[in-house]
């Protein structure tokens, strides 16, 4: 499958599954999903980008007073996000967009938060090294992902389930995030671990 190919995949299975992503799940929640989105989305400050907003589950958790953009590559899930930020009376700026290749000029944002996406993003290097690009001089990036995780027990039943579930969500359940934010060139700090280590929050600056 070719990067374009990829990138058409993921934006068909999140408009398959838009509805289901904007309910998450009483259980990914109970997981620690929801308490990372809270702890990452609390740090935001100034212009901040969110990179794959998705529906916007993290938009009740960011301080008041941020310049909020949000990007993602699917129009049914922005669309979610939409109706939230109308609903939580939040601004945000919601545009429609590659996260491997960001419309933004260089070294435009304060914070670029990104949470539960990279294991959907066809070339997360790649849009690892965008959110550098557009971060300024002392901003931060922060992350909440899941992962492989570091135990080998957990991590060979992700390897198992890992096929199965990207065809149905696009979602790759054994990437490595830390790994991978290294491989796009940051040093990233690790915030907090969780869930047999499958959850990780991160914080890099430039
Ligand atoms: C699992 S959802 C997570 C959404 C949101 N960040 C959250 O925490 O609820 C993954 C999101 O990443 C988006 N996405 C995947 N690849 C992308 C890319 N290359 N550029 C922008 N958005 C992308 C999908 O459209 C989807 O909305």
């Amino acid at each position: 499958m070719g990067e374009q190919d990829d990138v058409a995949f993921v934006r068909d299975r999140f408009r398959e599954n838009a509805k289901y992503f904007d309910r998450e799940p009483v259980l990914i929640a109970a997981l620690g999903f929801r308490r990372l989105r809270r702890f990452v989305a609390a740090e935001a400050q100034g212009v901040t980008l969110e990179v794959a907003v998705g529906t916007g589950l993290n938009l009740p958790y960011y301080p008041r007073g941020i310049a909020l953009t949000g990007i993602d590559l699917s129009p049914e899930m922005l669309s979610y996000a939409a109706a939230r930020a109308r609903q939580l009376g939040i601004p945000v700026n919601l545009l429609e967009g590659d996260a491997a290749a960001l419309p933004f000029p260089d070294q435009s944002f304060d914070t670029v938060i990104e949470t539960f996406s990279g294991c959907t993003f066809p070339d997360p290097v790649a849009a690892y090294r965008e959110m550098r690009r557009v971060l300024r001089p002392g901003g931060q990036l922060l992350l909440a992902e899941h992962g492989r995780g570091d135990r080998s027990l957990v991590g060979r039943l992700l390897d198992r389930f890992a096929p199965g579930h990207y065809r149905s969500t696009a979602c790759h359940l054994n990437r490595s995030p830390l790994d991978l934010v290294k491989a796009a060139g940051w040093q990233p700090q690790v915030l907090h671990r969780g869930a047999a280590g499958v959850l990780i929050a991160l914080r890099a600056t430039v």
